[in-house]
């Protein structure tokens, strides 16, 4: 029988290949989900291999990972406690989905992931194979065996026989993929500490070595989805790159969150997405000249559930899939261009426009013109006011 293993190559899920051997005299087979983490791929193979994994699948999903999963989120305005852009709760749906995947193609049994026991993505992971395969075992190490440091992750491989060449040094738990990267643990697990910026930042300059001269981007969106960088068309992994080039550059989207997790705790991390950041504030600008008073609110408090759902891991959900049906229907007219000065971590409107503007600067002027008459206004100030003049008369009668 076989099982499939999420497997990135790092320590943690190598160990898991001899472990669920010994455990479960499966043959593992290993898949390494590409969502733009940027790591080596080189030498992959071969670790899982003499690891004794019978065979590693390396499957590429960067361009899915925007399309279905980023772009979604961002035309939602969804944020989680008003700080986080969700970069590795986006991630782990459509993860598990291509796990899901080849399980399926190899007739395995079993998934295995290599979530611990106390976060989020073990729920993200477990959920979306439920929803996509109950007949699925799950196995979750972490909440299994005895193994609670690198070094006994080492020993256990020695054990084994298997050579690992990897640092020993621990360093913050990190996740990366093409839209964040998130640091936890250390000295961040202490939220009096202010976090040491110049020993964490990967994606992104800190707000000191950011440069002294600002810089302009102009970002062109259809229907919500950003198509051109700089009059440039571009697809959806070269724009995130890009912007997280630029925005990296000019120190913006680095945040500092204690957040609270799904199973009960609260954490604390610090994210960087440069490029998300960008991409947020820019789509928002367009939605400002865009969309009507009714829409934008209701869509405001939409953002709140759906951040909510994403961050929970009930990404296959009906309800998830509604509230995108509802976003998507409200893009139709989120068409345009919109200008942002960046500039040591902040960015600053520069101008938008679209041909679905509802902006109409002859009534907004003012000059009185024919679509609107001061005059008007009077009459419906005393029917707004209405309830108050009744309250207040009320009160005068005690
Ligand atoms: N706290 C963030 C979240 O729940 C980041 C989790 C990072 N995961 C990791 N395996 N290091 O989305
Ligand atoms: C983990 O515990 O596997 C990482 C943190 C999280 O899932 O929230």
């Amino acid at each position: 029988e076989k099982v499939i293993l999420a497997y990135s190559g790092g320590l943690d899920t190598t160990t898991i290949i001899p472990w669920l051997k010994e455990n479960y005299d499966y043959d593992v087979i290993c898949v390494c989900i590409d969502v733009g983490q940027g790591q080596e791929i080189d030498g992959l193979e071969e670790r899982a291999l003499s690891s004794g994994a019978s065979k590693l699948y390396i499957d590429d999903v960067t361009e899915e990972f925007v399309q279905n999963y980023v772009y979604p989120t961002m035309k939602a305005g969804a944020v989680y406690e008003d700080k986080y852009l969700l970069g590795t709760s986006i991630a782990r749906p459509l993860i598990a989905q291509r796990l899901v995947h080849y399980a399926l193609l190899e007739n395995a049994v079993a998934i295995c992931h290599g979530a611990t026991g106390k976060g989020n993505d073990q729920v993200r992971f477990e959920l979306t194979i439920n929803a996509l395969a109950p007949h699925l075992q799950i196995i979750a190490p972490w909440r299994i065996w005895d193994i609670k440091s690198r070094e006994d992750s080492i020993n256990y491989c020695l054990q084994h026989d298997i050579k690992l060449n990897m640092n020993k040094e621990t360093s913050y738990s990190r996740d990366r993929n093409l839209w964040h990267i998130s640091h936890e643990g250390l000295e961040l697990e202490d939220p009096s500490i202010e976090p040491d910026y110049s020993k964490i930042l990967q994606l992104t300059n800190t707000l000191e070595d950011a440069p002294n001269e600002a810089e302009y981007v102009e970002i062109e969106f259809e229907k919500g989805i950003p198509v051109k960088l700089d009059g440039k068309a571009l697809n959806g992994t070269d724009m995130i790159s890009e912007l997280n080039k630029i925005g990296g550059k000019h120190a913006i989207g680095i945040i500092d969150l204690v957040e609270n997790r799904v199973v009960g705790m609260k954490s604390r991390g610090v994210y960087e997405t440069p490029g998300g950041t960008i991409l947020y504030r820019a789509h928002q600008e367009l939605e400002h000249l865009c969309l009507d008073k009714q829409t934008y609110s209701y869509k405001q408090t939409l953002a709140i559930k759906y951040a909510e759902l994403v961050y929970s891991g009930e990404w296959f959900t009906p309800l998830r899939e509604a509230l995108e049906a509802f976003v998507d229907s409200t893009q139709e007219t989120v068409t345009g261009v919109v200008k942002l000065k960046l500039y040591k971590g902040n960015m600053i409107s520069a101008g938008a426009t679209s041909p679905y503007s509802l902006y109409n600067e002859e009534i907004a002027s003012f000059t009185t013109g024919d679509l609107y008459d001061h005059k008007d206004a009077e009459g419906f100030i005393r029917l707004f006011g209405l309830p108050l003049r009744v309250r207040a008369l009320m009160k005068e009668k005690k």
